[in-house]
């Protein structure tokens, strides 16, 4: 895990990243801190506790430093307690990588509200709460206090499944479908204030979430058929991309969508057809 291309670039800057706790948001907090960031671990509940804190001592051990902090990134008043535990721990923040996601899945017709709502709440909400936090905290402080050129930088990890239409999990990909629209949105609004909001897509990535797709040797090369660059991504390729959204390297970059995918998004199935 974690990702040295950056190092130094975000020394002296805090970075919170929601569902730290595993898979593409452990990366990229680990890589956050590779870069010199202070990172914030969000995890959910008392159940990813253990491994959250085993994240903070990867990163501690690697010469990092992290905290974890607690919150349902889709209920208003614990999201404002974790961001009062990290300004309450080291007065500022520079960082959010709002990345806390997951998937209910089930063909339309048997789809209930309960796994409607609750995909909508963790994805598009809680990334809505998170990012209305963060700039409120970046508005309050202004510019980047010298370590920084941007007030504040928010990097939200979108899907592929904001574009690409998936049967059997239109909550998901309504919920992406509102990510980027949020991003987007929030980039007009905050870019005056020297914000930048930019969000990143990840294709097939290697992680608990889509187990089922790459876990056997058949699944993942049914898999593959879709990826035209012939490999499942892996969680530093997208970590790589978050801390370049959050350094000055990408200082003029602003509500844009850097696509991590392989070539996922690029209509593979009309290689050789249409
Ligand atoms: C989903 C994964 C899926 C990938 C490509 C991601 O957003 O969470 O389950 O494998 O998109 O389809």
């Amino acid at each position: 895990m974690g990702s040295r291309t950056a190092a130094g670039a975000l020394a002296g800057q805090v970075a919170l990243v929601t569902g730290a706790t595993r898979g593409i948001g452990a990366a990229c907090a680990a890589a956050l801190a590779g870069a010199g960031a202070r990172v914030a671990l969000n995890h959910r509940d008392a159940a990813a506790e253990a491994e959250t804190a085993a994240v903070a001592r990867r990163i501690a051990g690697d010469g990092g430093e992290a905290m974890p902090v607690r919150a349902d990134v889709s209920d208003e008043a614990e999201v404002r307690s974790m961001f009062d535990a990290v300004l309450g721990r080291w007065g500022r923040l520079d960082i959010l990588v709002a990345n806390a996601g997951i998937q209910r899945d089930a063909p339309l017709h048997e789809m209930s509200l309960a796994d409607w709502n609750r995909v909508i709440a963790v994805n598009l909400t809680g990334c809505f709460l998170c990012c209305r936090e963060a700039a409120r905290e970046f508005l309050r402080r202004g510019a980047g206090g010298g370590v920084s050129r941007a007030a504040g930088k928010i990097v939200c990890i979108s899907s592929v499944h904001e574009t690409i239409p998936w049967a059997g999990h239109a909550n998901y990909a309504a919920s992406k479908g509102g990510v980027a629209m949020l991003v987007a949105t929030m980039a007009q609004e905050l870019a005056a204030h020297q914000v930048r909001v930019n969000r990143v897509a990840p294709g097939a990535i290697r992680t608990a979430i889509n187990r089922d797709a790459w876990r056997t040797p058949e699944a993942e090369a049914r898999l593959l058929e879709l990826i035209p660059y012939g490999r499942v991504g892996e969680v530093d390729d997208v970590a790589r991309a978050v801390v370049w959204l959050a350094s000055d390297a990408s200082d003029y970059v602003n509500g844009a969508c850097l696509v991590v995918d392989g070539g996922m998004s690029l209509f593979p199935a009309f290689r050789g057809n249409g």
